[in-house]
């Protein structure tokens, strides 16, 4: 059994995929190709918004959208420490100073009274200026984003969606981006939409932070609009007007996803069936199984449960060759690179307890109900 079957996928498209990257290749256009334009198109339209902007990863796009903010040294930046470590890495590349929150316990995702009060705090200390807010669409399914947009509007904050583990999710039949000044994403392998490499990207109704994040990802290169002002008729990457970077997307993985996304709503309603099924056989059997957010799809990016001795469940999972996988086993706020953004003691009491309990179990669209009972019966069967 896979925890995440990324074999199944292919065979269902191959003859698809193989043709895309075979036009790819013929057409020599490997760096932002045609496709990858066609790829915004589409990212943009399943969200309902004006724009999306590819670039390499997904961290990269979480940098972006702090470099376009400029970002700099004594801004305060609000993120969950629940998370991937990405999400609360690159705030320091800008110099800016990670604040981490706690989350709720039953969603895992970005607690709004933690986040006030953390606002709070660090606006009545006067050290740092809060500048932004990360939420985290964690393990698929969307942050509160009404409460946090709130917050973020009563102290003129700017939000950023971390979707990267939730592309696809909705709240409210909204997407992220609906609230989010920029949602962000990744497209790694074992993300829901997944490229067969690194990819991310940034959305946004801000067609001006568009233009500005596709120049910031080629190295600031000047933009229609500044080229208008300038007179400038060379290749605008000639001519570099801010300093940016090099997170430009391959033609390759943008054939490959528009590839996937024919079928992406189709699996998000697969993987829909597997956590119903599990979440019905769990019910009541277990420390914690997961809940969704009212009014909330997830895309269920990992099936996490807790259970008060993980580690005998993930060994005796293991026994039965189950996979099973723990995220994450230490908060970024204890990781050795943020022991200096170190937040008041005890003040994530949630965050520290949920990563002793939580383990993932095998969880992706074509996980046949048999290798899903096989999970069920194992997890019940567990008396540790
Ligand atoms: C929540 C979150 N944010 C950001 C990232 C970074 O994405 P990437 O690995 O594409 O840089 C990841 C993925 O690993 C993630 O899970």
């Amino acid at each position: 059994m896979q925890f995440i079957d990324l074999q199944a996928q292919r065979r269902r498209i191959e003859p698809e995929i193989n043709r895309a990257v075979r036009r790819v290749i013929e057409s020599g256009k490997y760096v932002l190709g045609p496709e990858v334009g066609e790829l915004e198109k589409q990212l943009a339209a399943w969200c309902g918004a004006r724009h999306a902007v590819s670039c390499a990863n997904g961290t990269d796009a979480l940098a972006l959208a702090l470099m376009a903010w400029q970002l700099k040294p004594g801004d305060a930046v609000f993120c969950p420490s629940f998370t991937f470590v990405a999400t609360a890495q690159v705030v320091p590349w800008l110099g800016a100073w990670p604040v981490f929150v706690d989350i709720l316990p039953e969603t895992y995702n970005m607690d709004p009274a933690s986040l006030e009060a953390a606002v709070e705090r660090v606006a009545a200390e006067g050290k740092l200026k809060p500048k932004v807010v990360i939420a985290v669409d964690l393990f698929g399914q969307p942050a509160d984003y009404p409460a946090i947009r709130a917050i973020c509007d009563k102290y003129g904050l700017k939000l950023i969606a971390d979707t990267a583990q939730g592309f696809g999710c909705t709240l409210n039949d909204k997407h992220p981006s609906d609230w989010a000044d920029i949602a962000t994403t990744s497209f790694f392998p074992a993300k829901p939409l997944g490229c067969y490499g690194d990819g991310g990207a940034i959305v946004t109704q801000d067609s001006a932070l568009a233009e500005l994040i596709g120049s910031l990802r080629v190295y600031g290169k000047v933009t229609p609009t500044d080229a208008a002002e300038r007179n400038f008729h060379h290749d605008p990457k000639y001519l570099s007007l801010r300093v940016g970077m090099n997170s430009r997307l391959d033609t390759l993985q943008a054939a490959i996803l528009l590839e996937k996304l024919k079928i992406f709503a189709d699996e998000i309603e697969m993987r829909e069936a597997v956590a119903q099924r599990y979440t019905a056989a769990f019910a009541g059997r277990t420390r914690r199984a997961p809940k969704v957010i009212a009014g909330g799809r997830s895309v269920w990016a990992q099936y996490v449960i807790e259970c008060d001795n993980r580690d005998g469940l993930q060994a005796h999972l293991a026994a039965s060759a189950i996979p099973s996988m723990v995220y994450y086993p230490v908060p970024i706020h204890q990781q050795d690179f943020a022991a200096r953004f170190a937040p008041p003691a005890g003040s994530l009491p949630v965050t520290e307890e949920a990563s002793c309990h939580v383990l993932a179990l095998p969880m992706h669209p074509y996980l046949p109900p048999d290798d899903q009972d096989r999970v069920i019966d194992a997890v019940l069967a567990f008396n540790g």
